[in-house]
């Protein structure tokens, strides 16, 4: 019976390959009785559905056939218009040949990851990082080493010791995976003495960087570091976008800026992938662009988020008992929270379930499942009475823990 033999016929990639645990984590926390800091998703409140019924009334009849039809794999033409303007404007150096949109920002770590991965080369990543990016890396046997990361961001001192090691040892790094601003999970900013310092380790050591950025808009305090891909005279960085954060995360609608001969690639790459995004969503997107509603939309979510990552804070500061500290974000979504380290939130993660409330344990963002004292809390989506008595239900449960 083949189905008793599976395996002798799924590649070793997916294979190793795990469910993504935050997905997992979402269905159990479907109970609207339970209060979630888990998910990643923008406030359904934040969502510009008025603007987007607007634009789809006088899009349609006018356009309707091209929007419903197969469109060019590089994305549609007005959108990279829009999207070509709003990198300049940020004085970010790229034309036509240097952008691709994707079809939102986890594909495009697919693609890089397609294009640069044979089975163990080595790649090397934050302790944590982005879980849905280990999840591709590890779906093309990236070996995945990591680096541990302070206020600063990812050590440069550790990135340096790595590649010297893995030369050392005949083995190519293909690229440093970074999310500089906001990180996910942690929430940390990279400083940009930091950024400096892994392009200069980049350019000396021949390897890429990818700049992974969905958070950057979202800055509630303090001022912009530089993007990487601004510090990069070689480009080495492959910087990656996405409206899911800052408009909507639905349409599925990412992109990529990076050198023409590296966007080549991964134009034929997401031929074999998709064929190409969604022209309807695209042409809408590009639409909203156009009438100058994205500033808008974001200054408007902007305040939302600060006046709920303002009252998380507050939330923590007042409930959570001694020996528990956490990150304190300028923006994004996310915290992360260090209990004592005897405590393992992966273990407890149904005692919380128990009380009504969800996080995501924080080694599902480390590469070696470490960190199992961490969780990763998202202020975005609950309503500010449920991050009162969420706070409260978390902290109780960590104090009947310590
Ligand atoms: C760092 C990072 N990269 C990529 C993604 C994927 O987002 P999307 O595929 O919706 O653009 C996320 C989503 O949470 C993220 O946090």
């Amino acid at each position: 019976m083949i189905f008793d033999n599976l395996d002798d016929f799924f590649s070793s990639g997916i294979k190793e390959s795990k469910r993504s645990v935050i997905r997992e984590l979402l269905k159990l926390i479907n109970n609207p009785e339970i209060i979630s800091f888990a998910g990643g998703l923008p406030s359904p409140e934040a969502f510009p559905i008025k603007e987007v019924q607007e634009i789809c009334n006088d899009l349609i009849p006018k356009e309707g056939a091209y929007m419903m039809q197969y469109g060019a794999t590089e994305g549609d033409p007005s959108l990279r218009k829009e999207l070509i303007k709003i990198a300049n404007k940020a004085g970010m150096d790229a034309e036509e040949h240097n952008l691709l949109i994707t079809t939102a920002s986890q594909q495009a770590l697919d693609l890089v990851t397609k294009i640069f991965i044979n089975r163990g080369d080595p790649i090397i990543v934050g302790i944590p990082t982005y879980l849905g990016g280990l999840q591709a890396f590890r779906s093309y046997g990236a070996d995945i080493h990591g680096v541990t990361m302070d206020k600063e961001g990812e050590s440069s001192v550790e990135i340096e010791k790595k590649l010297i090691e893995l030369k050392k040892a005949g083995k190519k790094v293909k690229f440093i995976y970074v999310i500089p601003d906001f990180q996910n999970p942690s929430g940390i900013t990279m400083s940009k003495r930091r950024r400096i310092e892994i392009l200069e380790l980049a350019t000396k050591h021949e390897v890429f960087v990818i700049e992974d950025s969905p958070y950057r808009d979202l800055r509630y305090r303090g001022e912009h570091e530089p993007t990487i891909h601004s510090l990069d005279k070689e480009r080495l960085v492959i910087q990656i976008g996405t409206f899911s954060k800052i408009f909507i995360p639905g349409f599925r609608i990412g992109w990529i800026f990076a050198h023409k001969t590296i966007i080549d690639k991964l134009t034929v790459a997401k031929q074999a992938t998709d064929l190409c995004t969604p022209a309807f969503n695209q042409r809408i997107a590009a639409e909203y662009l156009r009438r100058g509603l994205l500033d808008v939309q974001i200054e408007k979510i902007k305040k939302i988020y600060s006046a709920k990552m303002n009252l998380m804070l507050s939330e923590f500061e007042k409930n959570m008992p001694k020996g528990v500290t956490w990150t304190e974000p300028d923006g994004g979504l996310f915290l992360l929270v260090t209990v004592p380290e005897h405590i393992d939130l992966e273990k407890e993660f149904q005692k919380a379930i128990d009380r009504k409330v969800a996080y995501v344990i924080g080694s599902a963002f480390t590469h070696d499942n470490s960190r199992k004292n961490t969780m990763r809390i998202n202020f975005s989506y609950s309503s500010p009475e449920q991050i009162k008595e969420g706070v409260k239900r978390l902290a109780d449960m960590i104090r009947s823990l310590i």
